[in-house]
């Protein structure tokens, strides 16, 4: 399965897409994880994303796009799940673009709903590992120790991006340029909204189920293609 989240700064994306690809067996490409990464070893593009992250506006698509195509074109087979990609109507129709060219498409978007009064205090409480990319929350998702990663012993951080100030316009941003993908996909038929503003594991259940039905669909598609 080819899928792609959808969802505000803080809605859970990442968080979901662990649960995600941990089930199904599927990549998780963030946009943000991979552009973190290329900022942590200094490299050009890196260097280019950093000022347009760090005041919460978009990266250009010319920089994000050859990127993240790049990334899908080293997804198994099994699909993969993207998060924080595409972001603009102009990245969705050059991914599109890019699958249709080997025949492939996207499978679902998965639309995490949530009210801006919420990812304030959602994205002030995160902490992240630094080395495994793992998320916790102060309150709604606490480590085992305090500020210290379950999986790997290393010290939680704090993302500079999630002060109140710029989390802010990254809401306003995502208002402004994000959200009208949801119209674009639901053009296709391919969008299923979750309420997320409800626990983890809430949604994690009405995302599994979902995805169990969609699943379903698709290898009825499968076999019923084989004996065509
Ligand atoms: P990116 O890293 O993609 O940030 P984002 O989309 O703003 O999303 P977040 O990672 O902040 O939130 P999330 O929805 O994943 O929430 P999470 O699961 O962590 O992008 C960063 C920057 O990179 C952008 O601003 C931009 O500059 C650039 N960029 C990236 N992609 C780009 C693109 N395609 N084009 C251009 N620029 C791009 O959860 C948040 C917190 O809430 C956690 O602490 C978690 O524990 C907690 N939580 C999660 N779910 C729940 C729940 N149900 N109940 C209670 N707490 C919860």
């Amino acid at each position: 399965m080819r899928i792609v989240l959808l969802g505000a700064p803080g809605a859970g994306k990442g968080t979901q897409c662990k649960n995600i690809v941990t089930r199904h067996d599927l990549l998780h490409l963030s946009s943000g994880d991979i552009l973190r990464q290329e900022r942590a070893e200094g490299t050009e593009l890196g260097k280019q994303a950093q000022s347009y992250m760090d005041s919460g506006g978009l990266v250009p698509d010319e920089i994000i796009i050859g990127m993240m195509v790049k990334a899908i074109e080293k997804a198994p087979a099994s699909g993969f799940v993207l998060d924080g990609f595409p972001r603009t109507v102009n990245q969705a129709a050059e991914l599109d673009k890019a699958l249709a060219a080997t025949g492939l498409k996207i499978d679902a978007v998965l639309n995490l709903e949530i009210d801006d009064e919420l990812v304030a205090s959602r994205m002030t409480g995160r902490r992240s590992c630094p080395k495994c990319g793992a998320v916790y929350h102060v309150e709604n998702l606490k480590p085992k120790t305090e500020g210290v990663c379950d999986h790997d012993g290393t010290e939680l951080v704090q993302r500079p991006d999630d002060s109140l100030e710029v989390v802010a316009h990254r809401l306003e941003t995502y208002h402004q340029q994000t959200e009208p993908l949801v119209d674009y996909y639901k053009s296709n038929g391919t969008v299923y909204d979750f309420d997320a503003g409800q626990d983890v594991d809430e949604v994690k259940a009405s995302i599994f189920e979902k995805l169990e039905t969609l699943g379903n669909a698709c290898s009825a598609d499968a076999v019923s293609n084989q004996e065509a």
